[in-house]
């Protein structure tokens, strides 16, 4: 079977009866549902044709969101009540596959504000496509939650999309902030979803502005914001590096346009500091998580932004990279460990949590999302 049908295959199977998808099998610490994770791998389940799988990802999202909104009241009242010193009223980045919140771990960053962003950007994808605008009033009670959550939350420090640095504003997080939001201004007005009343343009154009304020130093997106102080606005950490989530800018979330000075500079930046030459690409320079090594999804990510950039063929070499990665069963792991980073580092991660995690189903995913992209007309030249 080729690596296509195989992915989607690897996808279907690992799908809980509730919908939820699981981040991948055969790794202890991912046995969950990521929105993150989850909300792409719905996506490339609607790019292929797979709509009652994704269907039933975003239902399972909708319970899970409709059981914890208590939270939400909750971080609207602390919000009002500030100066507030306590713990966060906070939604989790994960849920397990019945969708309760998973509390045994409390060292796991749970706060990471990027996933219901993606979520409200997928499913908006997902209806376009359907046309089953009827979710949208079926959902109207968890999006507009989400709306009021993403809102409250979104100028907190909270976990990045690697689930670290909790003590910053990260641009990826923003990004996917915003394409939420747009997305869902979008079906606002086209008159598809009538039960909000939120003014959510302008809550979108808000962490724009904010992004191209806070988030750009040198003409390119930096990976951390340090959040206002009663002293400082909220400013760049300017040392902090390129990251390659930052691909979400240009694709999917397009909060500036392609051919944008910063968007040009910052994935130049990703191309030259962090995909290795003929190789896959990093998460960012300092990344010791199992040694450092390429990962599956961000090539693909990098090959989305080339292929919807008309560059095809580099594209396709990151196409064809990921294939040779796959291993004899058709699995994609998280990552590639024959060219780390930091190879001192990749031992003490196999003994403390297992092998790399492989199926990852969020890598399968961004496969199928790049290899539907190069089909499109445009994108094949
Ligand atoms: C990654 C997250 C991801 C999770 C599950 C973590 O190691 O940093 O981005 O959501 O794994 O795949």
């Amino acid at each position: 079977m080729d690596l296509y049908h195989r992915s989607i295959e690897v996808i279907l199977q690992n799908q809980h009866s509730s919908g939820a998808y699981i981040a991948s099998p055969a790794f202890p610490n991912y046995h969950y549902c990521w929105l993150r994770d989850g909300s792409f791998i719905a996506h490339a389940m609607d790019r292929v044709g797979e709509y009652q799988s994704s269907e039933a990802f975003f239902r399972w999202v909708d319970r899970a969101i409709n059981k914890y909104s208590y939270k939400v009241d909750k971080l609207e009242d602390q919000i009002k009540n500030a100066p507030f010193t306590g713990e966060r009223s906070i939604l989790h980045t994960r849920y397990t596959l019945d969708g309760e919140e998973e509390s045994s771990d409390s060292t796991w960053g749970n706060f990471q504000i990027d996933g219901y962003g993606t979520w409200l950007w997928a499913l908006a994808a997902h209806v376009q496509m359907t046309k089953n605008y009827a979710l949208l009033s079926e959902f109207s009670t968890s999006i507009n939650t989400t709306i009021r959550y993403l809102r409250a939350a979104w100028q907190l420090p909270n976990y990045d999309c690697w689930e670290e640095h909790p003590e910053f504003l990260h641009p990826y997080s923003l990004s996917a902030v915003y394409g939420g939001l747009n997305a869902v201004a979008a079906l606002i007005s086209s008159g598809h979803l009538k039960e909000c009343t939120f003014p959510v343009e302008a809550y979108a154009r808000e962490v724009k502005d904010f992004l191209s304020r806070a988030a750009i130093s040198d003409q390119r997106i930096v990976k951390h914001v340090w959040p206002a102080s009663q002293k400082q606005a909220a400013r760049p950490v300017k040392k902090s590096g390129v990251d390659a989530s930052l691909l979400g800018f240009a694709i999917p979330y397009a909060v500036f346009p392609l051919d944008d000075k910063v968007i040009v500079e910052t994935m130049d930046a990703i191309e030259k500091e962090l995909h290795r030459p003929n190789g896959g690409v990093y998460r960012y320079r300092e990344d010791v998580y199992y040694g450092g090594g390429e990962w599956i999804l961000l090539t693909a990510w990098l090959g989305w932004y080339y292929a919807k950039n008309n560059e095809p063929q580099r594209a396709q070499r990151l196409l064809a990279w990921i294939e040779d990665c796959a291993d004899a069963r058709g699995n994609l792991p998280e990552q590639v460990n024959n060219h780390l980073l930091a190879p001192s580092e990749y031992q003490s991660w196999v003994e403390r949590w297992g092998p790399v995690a492989t199926p990852l189903l969020w890598s399968h995913a961004m496969y199928l999302i790049l290899s539907e992209e190069l089909k499109q007309p445009t994108n094949s030249k």
